[in-house]
């Protein structure tokens, strides 16, 4: 396999990258920390980290910067907020991707995510998703027609060039490149489900142009220098489907299509109730055009945001993507969901080194394929293509386009293996392996259990894949693909880790795979990749995004309740040598935070993180956070830069 030269722009040299690569100190050499519950940034000794941007920081000359004193006094409901909103960083970032402008890596554009709101945390008496109550949401929302506005325009993408100056990141306000891609940016839909009539709605009965993106979850960077950004809980969005659905009128394709990624009947943010394209009863088919890959070119504000539908429809987590050897390229995607499938797609043309425009279209022309885990530790690749096996019009696959849009029920009928909610996905820069995140399922079980999941016939039982009955704390997965290729269609796999508190008395600490036989494992049963150190490795919960540094060592960050009830965290661990399994945790975040991000600089000297959510489970008026403002002030999601003090690479 070629080394993912993810990295790689043009005038950044792959001999750079090697060097990195290659020095002889790739070691993870750091002091651990423990957990915390301080409302803080905790970081290893000898490591300091800076704010490079929160959510209301001004991102253009002349743009306003948002006064969080001002919130409770209701400032985001007057009108003008949202115009003002525009121009600014947006809420809750997630993934990030760095790609260097010049060759030093000191200067270079950041991509980032914008997941969703905290309407608890914008506005005063709001009480966040699945709190709000159905009625009284529709009458706040339509009292205050400017929330939803501000909400849309906090979603997204940014887009902006920053520069290492001494030892701090300074964004470059002003920077040609810099962009605010929203919930109503107008991007174009491509590939095999453009122009399809399940995407037709009266704003754009062409099927071809969406208004924005949302529910930016993981994301990714192809070899050719785009952006991938992965819509996610698209289903948190829209309101009325339930009343659609029992309708007279309702159409039958239509509802086909929304089975296996369905609705609300009251959407978490109330859009609904003063943005008609997001009531299903108006526009039945405005959802079906979320739920994609989006590539976005940070170097080319010309070139159009493309959704590209080639990819699939479902809840995208991850665009990790690999070179495979004879030059097609893969991308790696989870879909997280209870029971939800693994994804690659592979590209049918190659990728172009020396002519960077050539591989403008490569996402819209490919075979989208889906993971079966056997329990001998092989595992096969299934191609999804219309008139192929199952995916036939008469099993409601009249074409390509309906292949993509339904992608889970074409999952389905071709076998795939559920999975305990597929996060991210990444590639061992080193050595082409792939690592998957399942962050957890607490619906797995001992025994069969066969029920109805959306429509899936669905047995929740234990397999080799998914080896812990209610695995509330995760567990990754290692991939090798046959040959070391990554547009193979069988390969091997084990499980890297099952995450929790090795050192509990109520958990079994193994470490040896032949030990990890489902229906033998409880709940609580950690497995670090067989490390069995005198070290106690960290410990750590609910996996969401990974990442690589340049030497070969797995970062990974966590979204959920973790085993100690700590705080989320970042923590490293190596995939190979002696240490392989040996996990310690380098960072500690803040009140009620995920953790996402987890991006190098090519020289493996800054660690760029997404502090999402801190405050969560908190309101304007009962706060629980104030990071990163300090002094009472309401939590903003930021993006943070790490480094090692007087300088070295990250981990050492
Ligand atoms: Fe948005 Fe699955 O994390
Ligand atoms: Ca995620
Ligand atoms: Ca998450």
């Amino acid at each position: 396999m070629v080394v993912p030269a993810a990295w790689l722009l043009p005038g950044v040299t792959r001999a750079a990258q090697a060097t990195v690569a290659s020095d002889g100190s790739r070691a993870l050499t750091f002091t651990p920390i423990s957990g915390s519950r301080d409302d803080a940034v905790h970081l290893a000794p000898g490591y300091t980290s800076q704010v490079v941007m929160r959510w209301g920081d001004a991102m253009f000359p002349g743009a306003a910067e948002c006064d969080p004193r001002t919130l409770i006094d209701g400032s985001l409901l007057r009108p003008g907020a949202a115009a003002a909103q525009e121009r600014q960083f947006g809420y809750n970032c997630d993934a990030i991707a760095f790609f260097p402008l010049e060759r030093s890596g000191r200067r270079g554009l950041l991509c980032v995510n914008h997941e969703y709101t905290n309407d608890e945390l914008l506005f005063p008496d709001r009480r966040g998703m699945g709190r709000e109550g159905a009625a009284r949401l529709a009458e706040w929302s339509r009292r205050y027609p400017e929330a939803a506005r501000v909400e849309i325009a906090a979603h997204g993408v940014s887009v902006l060039e920053i520069e290492l100056v001494g030892d701090r990141w300074r964004p470059r306000v002003g920077s040609r490149h810099t962009r605010r891609v929203t919930g109503r940016t107008p991007i174009d839909i491509s590939g095999p489900a453009r122009g399809h009539a399940l995407l037709r709605t009266n704003a754009d009965p062409s099927g071809t142009r969406a208004l924005g993106t949302l529910a930016n979850c993981a994301g990714g960077r192809t070899p050719w220098g785009t952006y991938l950004t992965a819509e996610e809980n698209i289903d948190d969005y829209f309101g009325g489907f339930h009343s659609y659905r029992s309708s007279a009128g309702a159409d039958s394709r239509v509802l086909a299509a929304h089975q296996r990624f369905p609705l609300l009947e009251a959407g978490y943010h109330g859009w609904e109730h003063t943005e008609p394209r997001f009531d299903v009863r108006k526009e039945p088919r405005e959802a079906l055009r979320f739920g994609w890959m989006v590539e976005i070119d940070p170097e080319d504000l010309s070139a159009p945001i493309r959704k590209r539908t080639a990819l699939g429809r479902f809840s995208h987590e991850s665009a990790g993507c690999a070179v495979a050897r004879d030059g097609r390229v893969t991308v790696y995607m989870g879909d997280d969901d209870k029971f939800e499938y693994v994804y690659k797609f592979v590209t049918r043309g190659k990728w172009n080194r020396r002519e960077r425009a050539a591989n403008r279209d490569l996402l819209d022309d490919g075979v989208l394929h889906v993971a079966r885990f056997d329990a001998d530790g092989t595992g096969a690749w299934l191609p999804l293509v219309h008139g192929h096996g199952p995916l036939t019009a008469k099993a409601g696959f009249a074409d390509a386009g309906e292949v993509v849009v339904k992608a889970r029920a074409a999952a389905d009928l071709l076998g795939a293996t559920p999975m305990d909610r597929p996060e991210d996905v990444a590639v061992d820069p080193l050595t082409g392996r792939v690592y998957v995140a399942f962050t957890k399922n607490g619906d797995r079980t001992v025994d069969s259990r066969v029920a109805d999941n959306d429509g899936q016939r669905v047995d929740r039982r234990v397999d080799a894949a998914n080896p812990r009955p209610g695995n509330e704390q995760g567990h990754i997965l290692e991939i090798v693909e046959e040959g070391d290729d990554a547009a193979a269609r069988r390969f091997r796999w084990n499980v890297f880790m099952l995450a929790g508190d090795p050192s509990s008395p109520d958990s079994r600490y193994l470490t040896d795979a032949a030990a990890l036989r489902p229906g033998r494992l409880g709940a609580q049963d950690t497995y670090y990749a067989g490390y069995a150190g005198s070290e106690p490795p960290a410990p750590f919960a609910c996996p969401d995004n990974l990442g690589f540094d340049p030497g070969g060592n797995l970062w990974i960050v966590t979204d959920g309740n973790q085993p100690r009830g700590d705080n989320n965290g970042a923590f490293a661990v190596p995939v190979q040598g002696p240490e392989r399994g040996y996990l310690r945790q380098f960072m500690s975040a803040p009140v009620g935070a995920e953790v996402c991000g987890c991006e190098f600089t090519p020289d493996g000297e800054t660690l760029f993180l997404s502090i999402q959510h801190p405050g969560e489970g908190g309101t304007l008026r009962q706060p629980t956070s104030a990071w990163p403002d300090g002094d009472g002030l309401p939590p903003r999601p930021s993006v943070i830069a790490v480094r090692k003090g007087g300088g070295g690479r990250v981990g050492s």
